[in-house]
């Protein structure tokens, strides 16, 4: 039997995984620059979390969670995603009670759904996503979304649009629901199975549905934002206002309503028309949850998050700019004795910071050159039968193509001092 990788997951090998470890630096660079630091929750939770925290009517929660019972009999779930973990981690370690009230984590990592596997859609992707607890002001949605847009630049994606738009308050969206089940209720014979479940919970997530988003009615469904409160009002118009004066392009999307129940007040998009992803992708996405903490038996506390797919990122991305690091030396011995002092020679260069390989294959000149190559070395250090004999090493520089003979205990101070553009390790 041959056994493949379950279906919607991908092994990152050699050659990729250097992409990832740059993206990965680069967001932990972003991260530092806006004093977000970072937290790290299980990959599994008590399946109740996100039943509570994303909501059972979403998509999320009642289709995509991969949800098995432990040995004890408990429900398990591989998180769909980070909110809801970082949500329950700051209850239970009480961190509202932390002198600095605004308390802003950052997480990367796998997420797990089951949804239908393509090109940027998997079942284990990673996420890396940002959570502001603490405080309500628009000024800290605001510094999220700079945080997001910061990302695509710095990543220098093209072709990316900030979309926007509010759910308002528990007033607003008391008003609002009870203005969508006015609209639907017409049609409700139309609408799939689900939608009529939704249509009594939470009809809301009507807009969402897979099935009926074709219909009709969706296209002239009540907007959000036409029911927002006073103050929510005010909230939305003070984010937008600091948009404009920080000369942020956006577009409110009064479409937008997210596939997740905890979001109240500013929802927001980062939608990509890179063709490499298809037209209208959504690279990241957050929001404000207001709720969350509360619901989940802590203080009444204020969030406000975003998350990016990272596959995501990386196909925006696309496989430029692949400058891959090489190997300062590469050991090429010739004979038994010669493997011998090799290793001894780069246990050594490797104590004192360079980057080192041997052949172990007992390959001829020839094939050793080719893998130097193929590992982009600086040097090549050859060691022949007369070499050890005479205890000295050959050392070819791959970029100036110069050889020289050097004493065995010189080797390190020859390769700093003939370091082409310099060395770069201690
Ligand atoms: P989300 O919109 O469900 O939000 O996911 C965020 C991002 O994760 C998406 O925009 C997408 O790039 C990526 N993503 C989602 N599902 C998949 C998948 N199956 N394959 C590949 N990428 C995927 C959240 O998860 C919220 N927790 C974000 C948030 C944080 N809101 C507030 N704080």
């Amino acid at each position: 039997m041959a056994y493949i990788a379950p279906r919607g997951t991908v092994d990152i090998l050699p050659g990729k995984s250097e992409q990832w470890i740059k993206l990965e630096q680069l967001l932990r660079t972003i991260s530092a620059n806006y004093n977000v630091k970072e937290m790290r929750t299980p990959i599994f939770e008590h399946t109740e979390l996100f039943n509570r925290a994303v909501g059972d009517t979403t998509d999320v929660v009642s289709k995509e969670m991969y949800t098995f019972e432990d040995k004890k009999g408990r429900s398990i779930t591989l998180r769909p995603e980070g909110t809801a973990g970082i949500a329950r981690s700051y209850v239970e370690n009480k961190m509202y009670a932390l002198p600095e009230k605004l308390q802003k984590v950052y997480y990367m990592g796998p997420m797990f759904r089951y949804e239908r596997p393509q090109n940027g859609r998997q079942r284990q992707f990673h996420q890396y996503g940002v959570e502001m607890l603490g405080v309500e002001s628009p000024y800290v949605d605001v510094e999220c979304m700079l945080m997001a847009i910061t990302v695509v630049e710095a990543l220098g994606l093209k072709d990316v649009k900030l979309h926007l738009n509010s759910l308002g308050d528990e007033e607003s969206r008391d008003a609002y629901r009870a203005a969508l089940q006015e609209h639907f209720k017409d049609c409700l014979d139309d609408l799939c199975y689900d939608c009529k479940q939704r249509f009594e919970k939470n009809p809301l997530r009507i807009l969402d549905c897979k099935v009926d988003k074709n219909h009709p009615a969706m296209k002239n469904a009540p907007k959000t934002i036409d029911y927002l409160s006073e103050k929510a009002k005010a909230h939305f118009t003070k984010v937008c206002e600091l948009l404009d004066d920080l000369e942020v392009e956006y577009e409110i999307d009064t479409n937008l309503v997210r596939g997740l129940d905890y979001y109240s007040h500013t929802v927001f998009e980062i939608i990509s028309d890179d063709p490499k992803l298809g037209a209208g992708a959504t690279v990241g996405g957050g929001g404000r949850y207001n709720g969350l903490v509360e619901e989940l038996g802590g203080p009444a506390t204020p969030g406000v998050g975003f998350a990016f797919g990272m596959e995501r990122l990386l196909i925006a991305l696309g496989d430029e700019d692949q400058d891959e690091e090489g190997l300062d030396v590469y050991l090429m011995p010739l004979g038994a004795e010669a493997k011998d002092l090799a290793m001894q020679i780069m246990t050594m260069l490797r104590a004192n910071g360079f980057t080192c390989d041997m052949d172990y294959c007992d390959r001829g000149l020839k094939g050793q050159f080719k893998s130097a190559d193929r590992f982009n070395a600086h040097f090549s250090l050859i060691l022949g039968e007369s070499e050890v004999e005479n205890e000295v090493v050959n050392i070819k520089c791959n970029h100036t193509r110069e050889q020289n003979v050097v004493k065995l205990e010189n080797i390190v101070e020859f390769i700093e001092n003939h370091y082409e553009g310099g060395h770069e390790h201690e």
